[in-house]
C-alpha cells in the first residue's frame, strides 16, 4: 500500500472512529466553568474584601495564597467580573479593576504597560497635547509609573490592580533593583481622588520570605489562603466537567474517575491536574476507540505527563547537569566518588572544562531537589559518610531527549 493509501485509509478510520469527547474546549486549562466547586467561603471573602469599592471606598490591599491549581485565578475572575457587571448596570462612580499575570510580562515595563493600557491609556502618541500616554519602550519605571497614578488621579479612578503569580514580579523586581512593588503598595498615599488596591496572587509560599519587609506589611493588610482540595472535592469537580465534556455521563468509569481524582490529589490536590489527567486519558482512549475511559488510560495518561514534565525540565538543564544525570544512569555503584570521575571522563570526551568536585556534590543536591535524582546517605563505618544517587528518569528517556544534540553524539 503507498503512503497515500495508508494516510486516505487512516483518515477514514478516524472520520468513521467512535468520539467520546462532545466538545474538547470544557477540558482545556483556558475553560471558564460556570460552576466553581467547594470555593464558596473563599468567594465569599474576596467579594467582602473589595466590597468597599461598591460604596465608593478604598479596599485593602489582599494577598492570595495557594498551591498551583486551587482555584485562585477562576474565583478571582469571577469576582471582578461579578463586580464589574454590577457596576456597569449602575455606573454610579468609575470602578476599574485590572487584571495581569506576571508570568506574560518579560519586564516590569511591559507589566506596567499592560496595566496601564487597561486603564485606557494609548501606546500612541495622541494629536491632541494635553492627553496622556503611554510608549511601549523609552521611559523610566518611575515616569511610567507617575503616567499611571496621573491618569487615576485625572480620572478619579476607584482602581484594583490584580497581578497575578506575583512572585515573578518580585523577581523581575530583584533584577532590576526597582522598588516597584513598595511603590505600588503604597501608592494610594499619593491619590487624593479615586483610589488604589493591589491584590496580590501566589503560588508560592516561600515567596514572602524574599521580599522587603516593608512591602509584605502593606502587600498583607488582608490575606487569604486557598487550601488544597482533597480526593473528593476533585470528584466532584471532574464531574461537572465529564457532563460538559463527554457524549455521555458514562463515558468515564468510576473506577478510573476515582483513581483520577486518588492521582491528582496525592500530590497537593491539584484541580488543573486532575483535568489535565483526565483530557490525556480521553484522548489515549479514543485513540484505541475504546467506548469508555478505563483505569488503565487513566494509568496511561499519569505515566505519559509524568515523562513529560521530566523531558521539558531535562532539556531546561545546563550541559553540565545534563551530563551529570547521564553520569549517574552510567555508574554501577552511584557513589558520588563514582559519579565524579564518570562526569570526568565524559567531560574530557567533549572537550569541557570539568567543574569541581565541590560544584558537582551541590549540583547533585540540585537536582535531587527538583526530584531528578535521589540520593541516600550511606555510612562507611570509620571512613565516614557518603551520598549514593540514582536517577528517577529512565536512561530510554533520556538518551531519546539527548540524541539530537551532537554534543552528546559520542555519550550515549
Ligand atoms: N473549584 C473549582 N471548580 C471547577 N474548576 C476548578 C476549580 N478550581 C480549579 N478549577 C480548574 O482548575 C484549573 C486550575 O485552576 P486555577 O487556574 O484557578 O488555579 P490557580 O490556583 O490559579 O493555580 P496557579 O497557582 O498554578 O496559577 C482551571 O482549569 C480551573 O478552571
Ligand atoms: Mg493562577
Amino acid at each position: 500500500m503507498s503512503d497515500d493509501d495508508h494516510l486516505k485509509n487512516l483518515l477514514n478510520f478516524i472520520k468513521q472512529g467512535k468520539t467520546i469527547i462532545k466538545d474538547r474546549n470544557v477540558l482545556h486549562f483556558s475553560y471558564l466553568p460556570t460552576t466553581i466547586l467547594h470555593r464558596k467561603n473563599e468567594q465569599g471573602k474576596i467579594l467582602q474584601s473589595l466590597s468597599p469599592i461598591l460604596k465608593h471606598s478604598r479596599p485593602s490591599n489582599l494577598l492570595i495564597y495557594g498551591k498551583p491549581g486551587t482555584g485562585k485565578t477562576l474565583v478571582v475572575k469571577k469576582i471582578l467580573k461579578l463586580i464589574i457587571d454590577d457596576n456597569a448596570k449602575e455606573n454610579k462612580f468609575p470602578i476599574k479593576l485590572v487584571y495581569t499575570n506576571s508570568k506574560d510580562e518579560m519586564t516590569l515595563y511591559g507589566l506596567l504597560v499592560s496595566l496601564g493600557s487597561q486603564l485606557g491609556l494609548k501606546s500612541q502618541k495622541p494629536l491632541t497635547n494635553n492627553e496622556d500616554w503611554l510608549p511601549k519602550t523609552g521611559l523610566s519605571i518611575s515616569m511610567v509609573f507617575n503616567i499611571i497614578i496621573k491618569t487615576i488621579i485625572k480620572n478619579k479612578f476607584n482602581t484594583v490592580f490584580v497581578i497575578d503569580e506575583i512572585d515573578n514580579l518580585a523577581d523581575l523586581v530583584s533584577k532590576t533593583g526597582k522598588d516597584i512593588l513598595y511603590q505600588l503598595t503604597r501608592a494610594n498615599e499619593r491619590i487624593d481622588q479615586g483610589s488604589l488596591t493591589l491584590i496580590g496572587i501566589s503560588n508560592d509560599l516561600t515567596f514572602k520570605e524574599r521580599l522587603d519587609p516593608r512591602v509584605i506589611s502593606s502587600l498583607s493588610e488582608e490575606e487569604i489562603i486557598f487550601t488544597n482540595y482533597n480526593a473528593y472535592q476533585l470528584k466532584e469537580i471532574l464531574l461537572d466537567r465529564i457532563k460538559h465534556a463527554f457524549v455521555d455521563d458514562n463515558s468515564v468509569e468510576e473506577s478510573a474517575l476515582n483513581l483520577c481524582s486518588a492521582l491528582a490529589g496525592r500530590e497537593h490536590g491539584d484541580a488543573r491536574r486532575a483535568i489535565d489527567l483526565l483530557r490525556v486519558a480521553s484522548e489515549i482512549a479514543e485513540r484505541e476507540q475504546s467506548s469508555t475511559i478505563k483505569p488503565h488510560h487513566i494509568k496511561s495518561a499519569y505515566r505519559k505527563m509524568e515523562e513529560d514534565k521530566e523531558i521539558t525540565t531535562l532539556k531546561s538543564y545546563s550541559l553540565h547537569e545534563k551530563l551529570l544525570i547521564l553520569s549517574v544512569l552510567k555508574a554501577k555503584k552511584f557513589y558520588t566518588g563514582e559519579i565524579y570521575t564518570i562526569y570526568k571522563e565524559f567531560c574530557k570526551k567533549i572537550s569541557q572544562k570539568e567543574l569541581t568536585q565541590r560544584r558537582v556534590t551541590q549540583l547533585l543536591s540540585e537536582l535531587e531537589l527538583s526530584g531528578m535524582v535521589s540520593g541516600r546517605i550511606i555510612s562507611q563505618g570509620i571512613h565516614g559518610r557518603t551520598k549514593k544517587y540514582t536517577s528517577s528518569i529512565s536512561y530510554e528517556t533520556v538518551v531519546n531527549t539527548l540524541k539530537n544534540d551532537t554534543i552528546f553524539y559520542d555519550l550515549i
